[in-house]
């Protein structure tokens, strides 16, 4: 069999990563690896292929950055290209990023079989891309990988028939568990350099590149300004993703206090240390609220709703919308320690992608 898998933007790689080894180890027979090149900065993408053990992409369609019509287009125009050179049995699409729709409609309408990975899953917010993405991506998917049984309620209620649809788990937490113990071993070995935290020394980290978040320059200028006055009472680390440090820049929101820590975007393997060793979480990030909840990580979730909702009523997370007020608040509490607690849902137990791959494998023409 030949499966071809499609990944574009930075949480796309450590998806695809387990699903790829667990094809290799099954010897499903051949794999190529489509980067679309969505994302292209050496920190957003070269350095997850490097934390990850990955193999470096077959295929490069640097679409780069532009409109959403203009990138999912010109990723459209590339892959299907791609798909009708190489002729794989299988197209595997990630997430709900823009390359994920263009993978999946490109091979809808080429008749090549498309799964999606991380399947299911529902903001039933229509304002963000990403739920425009999930929605179409899964009505013409043709195997549907869902990651907690929310989504498998989801697909159901949109008609999506039953035996396409299979629960498997969260792949994102089969590479966390994977890699967890050489973000520690970095951790220690003092890898993450001069923002690194000292040893239990009380912190948050902070991820925002949501356009609810950070394309409106006021509502953004109030954020920093609430995040550096919770910097007075707790140092917080934010990695800044590009789109967000081009806004702070040209408003001239820098922050003020020192307890508010910018720095360039992390790897893989820095961020997880340090995610894993954080007293609380703010972000509006998918990815992170998964990471936390996994953890045991407080996590506070700056967005109106979340996708994810077993990590609200499973795990740590809370979603505090866009209340700046609240934010405070809930950080004042962790910090008294009074945190929620929470577990970790049902088959996120990095085993995932092993059933992805079995799936596969009884699936399709060998
Ligand atoms: C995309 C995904 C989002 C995901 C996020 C993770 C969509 C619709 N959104 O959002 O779901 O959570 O990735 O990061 O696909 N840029 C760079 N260098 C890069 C990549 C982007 O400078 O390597 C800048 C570009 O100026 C670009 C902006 O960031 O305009 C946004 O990038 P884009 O890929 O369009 O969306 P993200 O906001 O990263």
């Amino acid at each position: 069999m030949h499966v071809l898998h499609v990944v574009g933007a930075r949480p796309n790689f450590m998806k695809a990563a387990p699903v790829i080894q667990a094809l290799t180890s099954r010897q499903i027979g051949r794999q190529t690896l489509v980067h679309t090149g969505q994302h292209y900065d050496a920190n957003m993408s070269d350095v997850f292929f490097e934390h990850l053990g990955m193999r470096a992409p077959d295929v490069n369609l640097e679409v780069g950055s532009g409109s959403h019509a203009r990138q999912t287009a010109e990723a459209m125009k590339r892959l299907e290209q791609t798909v009708l050179e190489r002729a794989p049995d299988i197209v595997l699409v990630y997430g709900d990023v823009n390359s994920t729709l263009a993978g999946a409609l490109v091979c809808a309408k080429l008749l090549v079989p498309v799964g999606h990975v991380e399947a299911g899953l529902r903001s039933f917010d229509l304002t963000m891309p990403e739920e425009i993405n999930r929605l179409l991506s899964d009505q013409i998917a043709d195997l549907l990988f869902t990651p907690s049984l929310d989504g498998n309620e989801n697909l159901a209620r949109e008609g999506v028939a039953p035996e396409k649809v299979h629960f498997v788990g969260n792949v994102m937490i089969d590479t966390l568990v994977r890699l967890l113990p050489e973000a520690s071993a970095r951790w220690t070995s003092g890898g993450l350099g001069p923002i690194r935290p000292g040893d239990g020394e009380a912190f948050g980290v902070v991820t925002l590149h949501r356009p609810s978040n950070v394309d409106d320059q006021e509502a953004l200028g109030d954020l920093i300004h609430t995040l550096d006055r919770i910097g007075t009472d707790v140092p917080l680390v934010f990695p800044v993703h590009p789109r967000t440090r081009k806004m702070i820049v040209a408003g001239g929101h820098e922050p003020q206090s020192t307890g508010l820590r910018l720095t360039d975007p992390l790897g893989y393997l820095d961020f997880l240390a340090l995610q894993s060793k954080a007293t609380l979480v703010i972000t509006d990030s998918a990815g992170v609220q998964e990471e936390s909840t996994y953890l045991g990580v407080p996590c506070l979730t700056l967005r109106k709703n979340t996708e994810r909702p077993v990590t609200e009523t499973v795990g740590t997370n809370t979603v505090v919308g866009q209340d700046l007020e609240r934010l405070e608040a809930e950080v004042a509490l962790i910090l008294e320690g009074k945190a929620k607690s929470g577990g970790i849902p049902e088959l996120w137990d990095g085993r995932a992608a092993e059933r992805i791959a079995e799936i596969i494998q009884n699936w399709g023409p060998s």
